[in-house]
């Protein structure tokens, strides 16, 4: 353990009043160079709320810096250098080192949280990770410290700001996803390589992790199904629109049975719900359980002096020793198939019987209408349905059977539906 700070976060005074809290900071890039500077602008304030004043005891990037010195001259460490090594390996070495760790790393949660965490218990610092969900919003602490003792049902939302944003711009605007990706890009919230955020990558790290606090359960990202909204046309908004649905990437992870489900998938919402209003490169995640009923929590999902705001405030629970250590206490399993319901959208023949045969179908697979627009395009028609529940699986039969069909112009597209309203 360090000298100066015990793993409670207390100050051992040494004569002349506390001495400060060293910090050593891993990476100085986006969110590292804004908390650097924060750590210098609110210092009296750290000092006020903790009894210690943070210093930085040394930074380490890629040309400059010696790890082993800054872990040698820091009472708590903070990585912001992103990616799985060596940021796990200096993980390990700082708590093993007996110093807290403080991280916005969420493949680091999300890959090798049962090792991290077990190594956080066994040498008794803390770990903690604020920023690596939903950067600002206080998803993490709400769950480990507010609900600790809450049984949670479900945690979802919008856990990815770039997506939000392109699906927010479609909407409004009509363009297709390469254009307002283009202007992503431009505008800085995107990265030069999307793929991650695109795909739903992203977002299933950090359901990963909000998986694992709410249900006390391993989770890791390999057991995360995503899909992502490259796919996305923009006549599915335009028709969505007029069933008075909005389009939003969702993390979801929910107990199923014995076991749970932890999902990410673009979904329509109605405009009821409490995620619908969320536009542009915000991000919400909501909490359920039946002792809170539903708690939703919004703001910014990234940004670098945002970020760095959740890492500061990791520091300050750190010194002020309020935080749990999070601890498995089941293992439960990942059920894969689950209800759902979906929006469907077919090009047919214009021909009289087409729209009850296709009813035929989806009804022998147990899928039922709940509403239709239908609209002719010369020809042909388009029928855009959205679905009652029904399980995932037979939902996916039936597709397969549209798909068989000779009315059928082109493969069916569907987006999976949030049905309830609000
Ligand atoms: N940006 C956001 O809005 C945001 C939001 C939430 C969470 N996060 C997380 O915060 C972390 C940092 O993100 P960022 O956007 O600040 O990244 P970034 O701008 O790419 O900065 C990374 C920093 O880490 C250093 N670094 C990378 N690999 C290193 C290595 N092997 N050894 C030593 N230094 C290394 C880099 O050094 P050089 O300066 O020498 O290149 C750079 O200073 C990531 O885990 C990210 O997922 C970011």
């Amino acid at each position: 353990m360090s000298e100066v700070l015990a793993a409670t976060g207390e100050a051992v005074d040494s004569g002349d009043g506390p001495k400060p809290v060293r910090i050593g900071l891993l990476g100085r890039g986006n969110v590292g160079a804004a908390f650097a500077e924060l750590l210098a602008e609110r210092a009296d304030a750290v000092e006020a709320a903790t009894g210690r004043r943070p210093e930085l005891a040394g930074v380490l990037t890629r040309s400059s810096g010696d790890f082993e010195a800054i872990l040698e001259r820091s009472d708590l460490v903070v990585e912001l250098m992103g990616g799985t090594e060596p940021a796990r390996e200096y993980a390990i070495a700082a708590m093993r080192a007996g110093r807290p760790f403080v991280t916005a790393n969420k493949q680091l949660l999300a890959q090798h949280g049962d090792e991290l965490f077990a190594v956080a218990r066994e040498c008794g610092v803390q770990l903690r990770f604020e920023a690596a969900v939903a950067a600002v919003i206080p998803i993490v602490r709400t769950i480990q410290e507010g609900f600790a003792a809450t049984e949670i049902d479900k945690v979802y939302g919008i856990v990815n700001g770039t997506t939000n944003f392109i699906l927010s711009e479609m909407a409004a605007s009509g363009a297709g996803y390469d254009d307002i990706l283009a202007r992503a890009q431009e505008l800085g919230y995107a990265e030069a390589d999307p793929t991650d955020d695109v795909s739903g990558a992203d977002a299933a790290a950090k359901m990963a992790i909000l998986a694992r606090l709410a249900f006390h359960t391993p989770v890791t990202l390999a057991e995360v199904t995503y899909e992502g909204i490259e796919a996305i046309q923009p006549d599915d908004l335009a028709f969505a629109k007029e069933l008075g649905l909005s389009l939003k990437l969702l993390g979801v992870a929910e107990r199923r049975g014995a076991g749970i489900s932890v999902r990410v998938f673009p979904c329509f919402l109605y405009s009821g719900h409490p995620l619908a209003p969320i536009e542009g490169a915000f991000n919400a995640v909501m909490i359920q359980a039946d002792a809170i009923n539903e708690v939703t929590l919004s703001g910014p999902g990234a940004g670098g002096l945002q970020t760095a705001s959740a890492v500061l405030g990791d520091v300050v629970s750190i010194l002020a020793g309020d935080a749990p250590v999070h601890e498995t206490r089941t293992e439960l399993p990942i059920v894969g198939d689950v209800p759902s319901s979906f929006y469907l959208h077919l090009e047919v023949a214009d021909q009289p019987g087409v729209l009850a045969r296709i009813a035929t179908v989806l009804g022998d697979h147990d899928v039922s209408v709940k509403s239709v627009v239908q609209r002719g395009i010369g020809e042909d028609a388009r029928l855009v349905m959205v679905l009652h529940e029904c399980l995932e699986s037979s939902f996916a039969r039936a597709v397969e059977a549209l798909n068989g069909l000779d009315e059928l112009r082109g493969p069916a597209r569907s987006i999976h539906v949030i049905e309830e309203g609000f």
